[in-house]
């Protein structure tokens, strides 16, 4: 069954972000991890049934620093737990979208993920995964 996993967010600075979601909602901070791939370091937020994934950039060419500088500070991505990343890449291809892999890249949290390029998705950067323990 498909559903939003987590909403990832684009930060200067995770712990100061993490501070006011935890000094206003009560939310806590559970996991911080590095992709070294993407250069990123996600910290996860259990926000109930969704989470809520901090991305700051440890490197100045990445992904989300590009995309800070771009943007400046918010929402990122929306992320769906799928039963099969690979399958949603293909049917995504289908129907005309650009994955940005052609196959599932290991994630945090311990996710195998892919992205569609937003261009084809109205804006929105979409994240499938799906969890790697179920394989
Ligand atoms: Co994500």
């Amino acid at each position: 069954m498909t559903r939003v996993e987590h909403i990832g967010i684009a930060v200067e600075d995770a712990n100061a972000v993490a501070g006011l979601l935890e000094s206003l909602l009560g939310l806590n901070l559970y996991k911080t991890e590095k992709v070294e791939r993407e250069g990123v370091r996600t910290h996860f937020i259990d926000g109930g049934r969704i989470k809520i994934e901090l991305l700051e950039s440890t490197r100045e060419d990445s992904p989300v620093a590009r995309y800070l500088e771009k943007r400046g500070e918010g929402m990122h991505h929306l992320a769906f737990e799928v039963a099969d990343v690979q399958q949603a890449i293909d049917r995504g291809r289908e129907l005309g979208l650009q994955p940005l892999s052609d196959h599932p890249l290991p994630g945090a949290d311990g996710k195998r993920i892919a992205f569609f390029h937003p261009r084809d998705t109205f804006g929105i950067l979409i994240e499938v995964c799906e969890t790697e323990a179920l394989k």
